[in-house]
């Protein structure tokens, strides 16, 4: 364990257990995040010092953490700012100095239960550095970066059009780095430890410690862990990799995949912010699908023709899949609507539906011609297994 240490949350403990930062020259910090390979724990996986560099290129950069964790079956954001919220500072402070940053802001999803100790933490910590704390709408694509940078800016957290992307032009319209709080902890490490030490865990291209969230439990684990090690696939039927931005993985499949980029891409998934959660034999993925799809359906953030319209017709139809009434246009036109939407709005929040509905096609392909028939299993009629907080509701 390198983030999850056994220090509590208060500055002088955070102290006892990592010291104070003492931080490298400008070069040297950039030169130690391009040598330790850092990918960005936000989802996507982009190389950290990439996109340092870039804003440090620019002209009076600012720098931006991403702590919203809009990903409901995810924990592990929350868990760091409860538990560690000093590391993240750290790596905040790390960052601006990095790339030259006398601005640095933090976001939060209004209500998040980590608020209090981060507010504590940024109190205790006045006299070291400044930040600014934004408490953000808790919607799913509020915490897309642009959408995040638009409330900085304006007050509305929906995002925009890019490019510009945050990186050329963000916050008062100046080049803005946005990293997750993870990945701003991980750089806190690595500017006390250096490169080779971050390096000598995980998978050599992607390499280091991730934070998982397993069924909601968090665990700190090297990358390139393998899925059966997080869950007990016993009784499973399937397991999402990679949160509502993810895939469904049958649980044959599960059984060798191990935890990367580029192995969930190989797969056809994608790892996101290491969300895993298993779904029991005793479950229906076309209902557990329908309820995530009305979720993010009802997410968009209503300014983008095609996700606006497209997202609630692709749910409709994956609900009319799982629990009919069922006619043959349906499947025709679902399978038209996730064809096109892939790549038509400001954000990837389309992308994303898409590839979940489109994995739960594959993976439950047998109970889908099951349910087209009028025998849908018992699982229809079982608990609900992934977290769907928001069902419904209308941006305000
Ligand atoms: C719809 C949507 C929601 C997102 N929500 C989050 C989030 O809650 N937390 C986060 O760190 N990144 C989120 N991201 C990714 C951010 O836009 C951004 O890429 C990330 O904060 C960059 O950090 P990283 O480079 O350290 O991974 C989201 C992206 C999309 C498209
Ligand atoms: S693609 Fe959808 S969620 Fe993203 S900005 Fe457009 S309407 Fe909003």
């Amino acid at each position: 364990m390198r983030l999850l240490t056994a220090a509590g949350p208060l500055l002088t403990e955070h102290l006892g257990a990592h010291g104070e930062l003492q931080l490298a020259d400008r070069q040297q910090l950039l030169e130690a995040v391009e040598g330790a390979g850092l990918l960005g724990r936000g989802g996507a996986g982009f190389p950290t010092a990439r996109k340092m560099r870039t804003v440090a290129a620019g002209s009076r950069p600012v720098v931006l953490a991403n702590g919203c964790e809009g990903e409901p079956a995810s924990g592990k954001d929350a868990l760091l700012l409860s538990r560690h919220p000093h590391l993240v500072l750290d790596g905040l402070q790390a960052a601006a100095h990095a790339v030259g940053a006398a601005e640095a802001h933090l976001a939060l999803h209004r209500g998040s239960p980590a608020l209090p100790l981060v507010r504590k933490a940024i109190a205790e910590r006045r006299d070291r550095a400044t930040v600014t704390l934004h408490e953000v709408e808790p919607r799913y694509v509020a915490s897309e970066e642009s959408a995040l940078i638009n409330h900085v800016n304006t007050g509305v957290a929906k995002p925009v059009f890019t490019p510009p992307r945050p990186f050329e032009r963000g916050i008062g319209r100046r080049p803005t780095l946005v990293n997750n709080v993870e990945t701003l902890a991980h750089l806190a490490l690595i500017a006390r430890h250096g490169a080779a030490w971050f390096r000598a865990v995980g998978d050599p291209e992607e390499p280091g410690t991730q934070l998982f969230t397993a069924d909601g439990a968090v665990v700190e684990v090297p990358t390139g862990t393998a899925v059966r090690s997080l869950l007990d696939l016993r009784g499973l039927q399937a397991v999402l990799v990679g949160g509502y931005f993810g895939t469904w993985v049958g649980v044959a499949q599960a059984q060798d995949l191990v935890l990367t980029h580029r192995d969930l891409r190989a797969a056809g998934g994608a790892l996101g912010a290491g969300v895993l959660v298993g779904l029991p034999a005793t479950g229906c993925g076309l209902v557990e699908t329908a309820r995530v799809a009305t979720f993010l359906a009802a997410e968009n953030a209503g300014q983008c023709g095609p996700c606006f319209n497209g997202l609630p017709s692709i749910a409709a139809a994956v609900r009319a899949l799982a629990l009919g009434p069922w006619d043959d246009r349906t499947m025709t036109d679902l399978d038209r609507w996730l064809g096109v939407l892939a790549g038509r709005g400001a954000c990837r929040h389309p992308d994303g539906a898409v590839r979940f509905v489109l994995s739960a096609l594959t993976v439950f392909a047998a109970d889908v011609v099951e349910h087209r028939a009028g025998r849908p299993c018992k699982g229809v009629h079982s608990a609900p297994v992934l977290p769907v907080p928001l069902d419904g509701r209308s941006w305000t």
